[in-house]
């Protein structure tokens, strides 16, 4: 299965205790869930919705009592939520008053290679940029980040990360959980010093020790005895999550990176690692109002450790009748042509020592390389193999929604049977997927979404011609 390279197992939690941060002490569950705001476009059109963000500093209060400076998309941390819809174009124009070179990626979005943000063409500081979203595919809980080469790790570490939740006819037709009962729950960490400020430090998973949802910290939310959807997004730089509740109920997960699965499957723990996103709906009206039922990292709160806490559910009584429901088929997926050109793709990186080099078929990234040509149209399977013993890493890649055809010798895990943009690659265990290059023409990376990783060289590039 999806876990059993992990190394880590269901277990029991120890009770959460107060933890010691920046020379104070922080009981878990005290700071309420926040959502981020939607962002209000500027100018709606016929074709198009129209957007302003600036990228700027802000200092913010993480933990309570201090204020902490981050990177910021219009001041919020993760930044204001864009709603877009399947067949309408949006348009940002994206501000930088961060003092250094940023550049946006619309991770999942199959956007023309110039607003992909992830070329050499950099916002310089005091200046802007439009981006263009054709929305030229279906719905999807997609994210925004900073992608500056070299500085995509760092940047997104210091607080550039934002939703973008695309919709279509397909998903808006179903009885799921909407409105406040379709939550977006942002996880991540960092590494916080003794004055709340954030420690950047490359490759430091071990030290980044302080879990956030949406922002706060440890936080409590409040919940009706009915069914949410929770939009889970991993925007940490290295981070795994293993999520499961404190007395393992079901979850039921209704999609992945690139929307909607199939049909729903009902799994007693959930992992996401860096970039990937997964849909699930929990039912909170089998628990008795008065409940508190805390969600558990089985993989933290070390990167690789014993179980640690994420956030609280508080349950409280239904105000209403809850009429949503999740239908057992949800959508079709489109069909797997044959593929007709078949490569291997390796990640690797050095494992001891310090002045790390990461790889793709043990090649350093090069901006001024193609890695790879792929004709336009074409269908290609790739097998993607994990260089290294002890660590996992993952594989992203730009412009498509791929499909997972295998992990190892056998099928893929259910849960990551729909379409996916990213994928965890444990070592031993060669994931072989598939994808279609039918959209633009052009160059967009590959890479290994721990982007510490990647800001070590772990990415390379396809041109699609
Ligand atoms: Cu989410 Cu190349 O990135
Ligand atoms: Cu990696």
């Amino acid at each position: 299965s999806l876990v059993e390279r992990s190394g880590a197992a269901p277990a029991a939690a120890a009770p959460p205790v107060p933890v010691r941060l920046a020379g104070g002490t922080l009981t878990p569950f005290t700071v309420p869930l926040t959502v981020p705001q939607t962002l209000r476009p500027v100018l709606r059109t016929a074709t198009t919705d129209y957007y302003s963000v600036t990228m700027h500093r802000r200092r913010l209060e993480i933990l309570p009592g201090t204020r902490t400076e981050v990177y910021t998309y219009n001041g919020d941390l993760p930044g204001p939520t864009i709603r877009a819809t399947s067949g309408r174009r949006v348009v940002v124009r994206q501000r930088n008053r961060l003092g250094m070179p940023t550049a946006v990626h619309l991770h999942g979005g199959a956007t023309a290679p110039g607003d992909d943000g992830s070329g050499t063409a950099t916002i310089p500081p005091g200046g802007e940029r439009v981006y263009t979203y054709p929305n030229q595919q279906p719905h999807a809980t997609l994210w925004m980040h900073d992608h500056t080469h070299h500085m995509e790790a760092e940047h997104l570490y210091r607080g550039l990360a934002s939703l973008y939740l695309l919709s279509d006819r397909t998903e808006a037709a179903l009885p799921l959980p909407r409105g406040q009962f379709d939550v977006p729950l942002v996880l991540r960490d960092a590494h916080l010093d003794a004055d709340a400020q954030l420690v950047w430090n490359m490759d430091d998973a071990d030290n980044r020790t302080t879990l956030l949802v949406n922002g706060r910290p440890w936080p409590r939310f409040e919940v009706q005895a009915r069914r949410y959807r929770f939009r889970l997004v991993n925007s940490s730089n290295l981070r795994f999550f293993l999520l499961q509740l404190a007395d393992a109920g079901e979850m039921t997960v209704i999609g992945s990176d690139g929307g909607l699965l199939e049909a729903p499957v009902t799994v007693p723990y959930v992992l996401l690692s860096p970039g990937e996103r997964v849909e699930i709906v929990v039912d909170f009206s089998r628990y008795q109002p008065g409940t508190s039922v805390v969600l558990h990292n089985l993989m933290g709160p070390g990167p690789f450790e014993q179980v640690g806490s994420v956030m609280r559910f508080d349950v409280v009584p239904a105000r209403g009748r809850d009429r949503s429901s999740v239908p057992q088929k949800l959508r079709t997926l489109p069909p797997l042509p044959t593929p007709t050109v078949r490569r291997t793709v390796e990640l690797r990186m050095d494992e001891f020592g310090t002045g790390h080099q990461a790889y793709i078929d043990g090649k350093v990234f090069d901006p001024a390389r193609i890695d790879t040509t792929i004709a336009w149209g074409s269908t290609e399977e790739w097998t993607v193999t994990n260089g290294n013993v002890f660590m996992p890493h993952n594989f992203h890649m730009h412009l498509v929604q791929f499909r997972v055809l295998g992990r190892g010798d056998g099928p893929p895990d259910p849960t990551e049977s729909g379409l996916k943009d990213t994928v965890v690659v444990w070592p031993g265990q060669p994931v072989r997927l598939q994808a279609t290059f039918d959209t633009w023409r052009g160059v967009y990376p590959y890479h290994c979404h721990m982007v510490d990783h990647s800001a070590m060289g772990m990415m390379a590039q396809m041109k699609i011609v």
